[in-house]
């Protein structure tokens, strides 16, 4: 039947291995969502849509990754004022208490008051999350941002 012989022949394909251990694959989209992903892939600045496509499902994977509490990469980023009575030294307590999840910090002067730290951090998902929350909670910091990212183990 020329119908099952056209699924069939994309689903060949769909299946088709090239060199590199890469496949290639073909799929359905309405027009309109097309024009939208044509649009975020120029936006990216993506070398094109399978570049966009692999990066969407790795960011996928990562957010999948923190919601079901695997370990993970992250960065805290914290903005504070040093002049705030007892801040800097709460901020170092928290930190020695959690040190098993923070691999490294970079502090900087950012002017007379106003510092800067980012604290580079591993571990399971919610440690970090509880780590950042107690972070930001601290009366006199002014912003807190916690970055996700990923061990790779998956991304691969
Ligand atoms: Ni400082």
């Amino acid at each position: 039947m020329p119908l099952c012989g056209f699924y069939n022949s994309n689903r060949i394909r769909e299946a088709k291995i090239v060199m590199g251990g890469v496949a290639r694959l073909s799929f359905s989209i309405e027009k309109p969502l097309l024009k939208r992903l044509e649009r975020l892939v120029r936006e990216g600045r993506y070398a094109n849509r399978s570049e966009f496509i692999r990066d969407m499902i790795r960011d996928r994977l990562v957010q999948r990754e923190w919601k079901q509490n695997e370990e993970a990469v992250g960065t805290i980023t914290l903005l504070y004022d040093h002049h705030k009575r007892g801040l800097t030294q709460r901020l170092t307590h928290l930190q020695h208490h959690h040190h098993h999840v923070i691999l490294a910090s970079t502090h900087v002067h950012l002017d007379e008051a106003l510092c800067a730290e980012v604290i580079v951090v591993k571990g399971r998902a919610l440690d970090i999350k509880r780590l950042a929350d107690l972070l930001h909670q601290q009366k006199g910091v002014l912003h807190a941002a916690l970055s996700v990212s990923s061990t790779g183990k998956e991304l691969a």
